[in-house]
Order: structure tokens, then C-alpha cells, then sequence
């Protein structure tokens, strides 16, 4: 299993789709109602290789040969107040591959990858209460707080999700 940043994200295109699919088959709340029908996870993924060849987002894949087990994203802000500042975005593993690390291994190399590109803050969402939580606890993540019905979900209950943050460098304090 070989974890790599692509710009080629086309290549894997099957097997995003299929990973997108049973994630959100499986339960998780990362922006879709499911089921996901093929032309929308084939219409997400090109959008995020549109997205990628622009350099607006980086993404991570971890794979074997073609087929993908686990992706994860950043999107490091665009502002000019920002620029040490980037957001994680779509980590999920394929449901058959979870429990065995991927996860926290994607997420170690999303931070280097991050501080590759002058990003020292990250700051991520998840669902409130989702297994994920735990694995960006472990990681250092602070929690910040929690916004009650921040999603509708596809039976039409509503979501709370929490918000985290991590500093990959202490820096000093800047004078005001
Ligand atoms: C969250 C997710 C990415 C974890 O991926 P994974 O490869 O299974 O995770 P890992 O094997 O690296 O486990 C890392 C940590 O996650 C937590 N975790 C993983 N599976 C868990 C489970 N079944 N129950 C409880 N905690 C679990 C644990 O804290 C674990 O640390 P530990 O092994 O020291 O106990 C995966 O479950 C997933 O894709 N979920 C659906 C998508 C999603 O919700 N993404 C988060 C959006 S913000």
C-alpha cells in the first residue's frame, strides 16, 4: 500500500467512485445523501481533479496499484490573511480497508504535506460523535466547539457537527 499525492486524480476514477459510494452507503456524513448515483460521484471527482489541477486543492491517495483505499484532501486558503492556514477536507477509507491505520497514516502524511506548502493550521469538521472524532483526538486536534443541526440529513433529521484544529508548529505569539 503506497500513500502519494496525485495531480492525475482521473486515473483512479473507478475506484473513487466506488470508495465514494460505499462510504456513503455506509453511514457517513461527508456531503451526500445516499445512495450516491454514479454520474454524481463520477461529477464530484472531476470537479475535485478540476480543482486539484489548479492548484486549489491537494489530495492524497492511498493505494494498491489502481485500486484506492482511502483518500484525503486540503484546501489551503486562498486569503491573503491566511496563508498559514488550510482545511482538511474527505477523509474516508473504503469500508472493506478501515481499522488497520490508513486513516491516521493519511492524515500524518496530509500534515507533512501541509507543512511542504507553508501550512502550519489545519482546521477540520466532522460529524458530532463520529468514530472520526477519535482519530483527530488522538492526533492533537483541539476541539472547538460543536453547531447543533449544521446538516440535513437524507431522512430530513438534522446533523450537529463538531469543529477541530491543530497548530503543526508552535508559533510565538505575533505582536498586536
Ligand atoms: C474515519 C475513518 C477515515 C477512519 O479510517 P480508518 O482507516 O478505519 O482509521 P484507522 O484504522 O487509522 O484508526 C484510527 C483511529 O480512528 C478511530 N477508529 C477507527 N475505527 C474505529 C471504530 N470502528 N470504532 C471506534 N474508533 C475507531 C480510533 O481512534 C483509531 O485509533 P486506534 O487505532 O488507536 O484506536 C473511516 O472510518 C471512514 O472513512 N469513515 C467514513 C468517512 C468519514 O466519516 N470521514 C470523516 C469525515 S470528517
Amino acid at each position: 500500500m503506497k500513500i502519494e499525492q496525485t495531480t492525475n486524480l482521473l486515473q483512479y476514477l473507478p475506484a473513487l467512485k466506488d470508495m465514494l459510494i460505499r462510504t456513503v452507503a455506509d453511514g457517513a456524513s461527508i456531503g451526500f445523501h445516499a445512495p450516491v448515483p454514479d454520474a454524481e460521484a463520477e461529477a464530484y471527482w472531476r470537479v475535485v481533479d478540476e480543482s486539484v489541477s489548479r492548484g486549489e486543492t491537494l489530495i492524497l491517495v492511498a493505494h494498491v496499484g489502481d485500486k484506492v483505499i482511502g483518500t484525503v484532501q486540503l484546501a489551503p486558503s486562498p486569503k491573503a490573511n491566511a496563508s498559514h492556514r488550510a482545511e482538511v477536507q474527505k477523509l474516508m477509507v473504503h469500508p472493506d480497508a478501515r481499522g488497520i491505520g490508513i486513516g491516521r497514516n493519511l492524515m500524518i502524511a496530509l500534515e507533512k504535506l501541509a507543512l511542504e506548502n507553508g501550512r502550519t493550521l489545519l482546521i477540520l469538521d466532522t460529524l458530532t460523535g463520529d468514530i472520526a472524532e477519535g482519530l483527530y483526538t488522538k492526533l492533537g486536534y483541539t476541539r472547538v466547539g460543536t453547531v447543533p443541526h449544521y446538516t440535513i440529513e437524507a431522512d430530513g433529521s438534522h446533523g450537529d457537527t463538531t469543529f477541530f484544529y491543530k497548530h503543526l508548529i508552535q508559533e510565538s505569539k505575533s505582536a498586536s
